[in-house]
């Protein structure tokens, strides 16, 4: 890897367009395309054994075991507890050996991902690292490195981490639920399939949607606050993309589950506020257009991101409509992180931040 822009003005969005190609990488090293078969190496981990599993990470990474708890309950049926590390270090929780554990973190240096390990190290645990620089101290604590394959990722927003996180979070619980015989040889050919077709469709949509995220904006780049709203895996997802964009144009925002939308957050809904609304057509989908009229009736504007299915689905009306293509449920969380990192990517642009460097931020956080 030659660490440069490239033609690109910012490392962020350099990262952001080689996500097609890295998550192929990443593939590559968890799937055997010949076969259309999961093949992850997990000699160190037994899934098959295990009676739950431990997941701990900060920030970004800890939405990507976020989304890693739907798929390995869904398809794995393996029950996950999961903490950001600075709480899960404390908390005090009893774990058993017979549970397995995952560390998740870019870096491999997080502090408190460090702590977490170690107190289920201490615990009997194995330990799983899914991490980007393997040569970590995350990564060398460990029983098993999953590596994530993603280059160097210098924008201290993560992009590409958090996709090829989730390629490999995808490829263990489908790995991990073909050991468990949760997942059928047939199931699991089909899903392999469906993660191989990602790198294509992620270039597609790459091309895609740029034009309407530039635009699009400048009309976020006037807002005070955003909230975005989601249900199953695009609940992690509402928040990593409020997350990314707190972190580099600097105008709050939050994640919510759509779900919980009446539960407090709808007392913020006015015509100033937008409500991007994240909702592949999947079996939430009925669900999370619900929430969204309520948004509507009171006026919210929203900003709808859906596939083609949704968008034919819903006659509400939007501020802006982004379509995708209609994808499988495994590979939608990494298709639908793209308009939400454009999104944040353009209005930090349009806002003339420090992409790249945003105040107070550091890539690697060391300390507690
Ligand atoms: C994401 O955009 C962040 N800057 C931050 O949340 C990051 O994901 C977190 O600090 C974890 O870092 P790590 O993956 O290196 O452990």
């Amino acid at each position: 890897y030659v660490v440069d822009k490239g033609n690109h003005r910012h490392f962020m969005e350099k990262e952001i367009y080689e996500q097609p190609e890295v998550i192929s990488h990443a593939l590559s090293h968890y799937v055997d395309f010949a076969e259309n078969t999961i093949s992850t190496n997990a000699a160190a981990i037994d899934f098959k054994a295990a009676s739950g599993l431990a997941i701990s990470a900060c920030g970004t990474a800890y939405l990507a075991g976020l989304v890693g708890k739907y798929w390995f309950e869904r398809y794995a049926r393996l029950p996950v507890e999961i903490d950001v590390a600075s709480e899960f270090r404390y908390r005090e929780m009893p774990l058993s050996p017979s549970q397995a554990a995952l560390f998740i973190s870019q870096s491999g240096e997080t502090a408190d991902t460090l702590a977490s390990l170690r107190y289920c190290r201490e615990n009997g645990l194995k330990i799983g690292a899914v991490v980007n620089v393997r040569e970590s101290t995350i990564a060398r604590e460990s029983d098993a490195i999953f590596p994530i394959m993603a280059g160097p990722e210098i924008g201290v927003a993560s992009t590409k981490a958090f996709t090829c996180q989730l390629a490999v979070l995808a490829s263990l619980a489908i790995g991990a639920g073909k050991a468990r015989g949760t997942v059928s040889a047939d199931e699991e050919r089909a899903l392999v399939r469906h993660l191989a077709e990602m790198p294509r469709i992620m270039s597609r949509v790459l091309n895609l949607i740029q034009p309407q995220m530039e635009s699009l904006s400048r009309e976020l780049s006037k807002c005070k606050d955003v909230l975005y709203l989601g249900r199953g895996t695009s609940f992690p997802l509402a928040m990593e993309g409020a997350l990314k964009l707190k972190e580099i144009s600097y105008i709050h925002a939050e994640g919510y589950a759509a779900g919980e939308l009446k539960h407090g957050p709808i007392a913020l809904i006015d015509e100033n506020m937008p409500v991007i609304v994240i909702a592949p057509f999947d079996r939430f989908f009925e669900k999370t257009v619900s929430n969204m009229q309520e948004v509507a009736a009171r006026g919210g504007r929203i900003i709808f991101i859906t596939d083609e299915a949704g968008a034919a689905a819903s006659k509400l009306p939007t501020m802006a409509t982004i379509i995708l293509p209609v994808v499988d449920e495994i590979i939608a969380p990494m298709i639908f992180s793209l308009p939400i990192q454009l999104l944040a990517y353009h209005t930090a642009v349009f806002m003339g931040t420090d992409v790249d460097q945003p105040r107070n931020l550091a890539k690697s956080v060391t300390v507690e």
